[in-house]
């Protein structure tokens, strides 16, 4: 279910491949958001042109990349103790005549690039967000001389130079996939790192994102989650020589045969554009569950972390959002204890969360990230009242999402069968809120959307019987009949 233990900041490893005797090995580890999962998946790609299979863990690899992630304090403090671990696994690689190279991506190499070799001498590269298709190149570069490092931000489109993944390899991800659409932010709220690792907002074109929304279909993707830091600020260069927004793109994607849900994520609460927000209503293949961070219901707050939104803005958004489709639910990201907050300002943040009710949400105490203007603000809260703080703000969203999941009990959704489940016998998939669903169904329908009646609730995900035996049409008469306009 949408909570703390779910999508977000979530530790996702990119899936291994089927290794050929003769492969090289690779293990690719992502840390924090969507867009380092499918930057894992696109490392993962360019390196099987190389010959690398892709692996599920680090013992017996080739090369292992840490994708890291610097939004929080935790996550970089993770990855040097990773590499603590990594560094045994290298010893004792090199003891047996064999090399591990060792590389570091993401927004921790972006940020602290030399400083990591410094500090872990084990890593062998370090490699920015920018960089991952000169990756092939910078391996063979650290291969012969350890200690490379490229966070240049070059002026070459990664996305034209990094290869598409295999059909075998889309396959094995399963049918939901993401697809980065835009990447880095302009909006610069002050507690933010994103402006600074993953730079200026670029929007990719609309022909080269339908190419792969087409490809992901013929290979039996049938959810397709468009990702971007600023998602909702999309703003790429159509066929047409003209500016699409995010809507356009999407009524544009709804067309390509086998694709049958799409969601967004992340969006900025400035960013929801009136066409956007008719997308709701207009758009039914788009999934009534909307990420839109708030991070604080107190507008001293907001404005000190520049959001340039007020709480009664992100309100009035929530209404028109619900008025365009009144099945829409939830979810928010906020911030406890940024510099200045009083009690005052926390009780709005409750008060805020009561009012919208969402169906779910994540919350962080804010950690200054260095660089950053929030981080040398005065008035920095306590540890002790941020914990205070966190626990009391986690308390009344698990209420607000268990009563969301309770008030499920007795419905039908439709349900994308994801994977086999935990049991014998069980499938799990999603409903249109992104819960998991255990439902007793034979593996074949793996891919199917499926009407499932919702019969228990569980902490983490739903239960459900299916509701028809009727299975849905195949993707070929259903491709058929979207080509024809029904
Ligand atoms: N401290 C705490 N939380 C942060 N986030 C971003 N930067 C920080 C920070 N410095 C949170 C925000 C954002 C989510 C991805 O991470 O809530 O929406
Ligand atoms: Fe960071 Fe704000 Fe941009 Fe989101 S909108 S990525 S929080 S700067």
């Amino acid at each position: 279910m949408q909570d703390r233990t779910r999508p977000h900041p979530e530790i996702a490893e990119t899936g291994g491949a089927a290794a050929r005797p003769d492969a090289r090995k690779l293990y690719v580890k992502s840390y924090g958001c969507q867009m380092n999962v499918y930057d894992s998946q696109r490392m993962a790609d360019a390196l099987a042109r190389e010959g690398f299979a892709e692996q599920s863990g680090p013992e017996g690899a080739d090369v292992v990349i840490l994708n890291t992630c610097h939004i929080r304090e935790k996550a970089a403090e993770k990855v040097y103790s990773e590499l603590g671990r990594l560094r045994k696994l290298k010893s004792a690689a090199e003891r047996e005549g064999r090399r591990m190279i060792i590389a570091v991506a993401g927004c921790v190499a972006q940020a602290e690039g030399e400083e990591i070799i410094r500090r872990a001498p084990v890593v062998d590269l370090v490699v920015g967000p920018q960089s991952y298709h000169r990756l092939p190149d910078l391996l063979a570069r650290a291969e012969r001389t350890p200690g490379v490092v490229d966070t240049s931000f070059p002026v070459e489109d990664k996305f034209d130079a990094l290869p598409p993944a295999s059909d075998a390899a889309t396959r094995r991800r399963g049918v939901s996939a993401f697809l980065t659409v835009q990447e880095g932010c302009d909006k610069f709220c002050t507690f933010c790192v994103v402006p600074y690792t993953r730079g200026a907002e670029v929007s990719r074109p609309v022909t080269a994102i339908v190419a792969e929304a087409q490809r992901l279909a013929r290979a039996g993707v049938r959810e397709i989650t468009l990702i971007g830091q600023n998602v909702n600020a999309y703003h790429g260069e159509g066929p047409d020589g003209r500016s699409w927004s995010l809507a356009r793109l999407m009524a544009r994607l709804a067309e390509i045969p086998g694709v049958a849900r799409l969601r967004y994520t992340t969006s900025h609460p400035r960013d929801m554009s009136d066409d956007l927000i008719a997308a709701h209503r207009d758009l039914p293949m788009l999934m009534p569950y909307l990420h839109l961070p708030v991070q604080s219901g107190s507008d001293r707050v907001l404005a000190a972390m520049n959001r340039r939104h007020t709480r009664a803005d992100y309100l009035r958004l929530v209404e028109r959002l619900r008025a365009a489709r009144p099945a829409l639910a939830l979810s928010s990201d906020f911030i406890v204890g940024f510099p200045g907050e009083s009690d005052a300002d926390f009780r709005d943040t409750l008060a805020l969360v009561e009012e919208v009710g969402f169906a779910g949400a994540f919350s962080f105490k804010y950690s200054p990230r260095p660089g950053t203007p929030a981080a040398t603000m005065e008035a920095q809260v306590p540890e002790e009242v941020k914990i205070e703080r966190l626990a009391a703000l986690q308390a009344v969203i698990d209420r607000h999402q268990a009563a969301f999941n309770r008030a499920c009990l007795g419905r039908v959704f439709d349900v994308l069968l994801e994977k086999p489940g935990r049991h014998p016998g069980q499938l799990t998939g999603r409903s249109p809120y992104l819960q998991p669903v255990n439902v007793d169904a034979p593996a074949d329908r793996i891919g199917e959307i499926v009407s499932v009646r919702i019969t228990d609730v569980g902490p983490n995900s739903l239960f459900g019987a299916l509701e028809s035996p009727r299975r849905e049409s195949p993707l070929y008469e259903r491709a058929e009949s979207l080509a024809a306009g029904a």
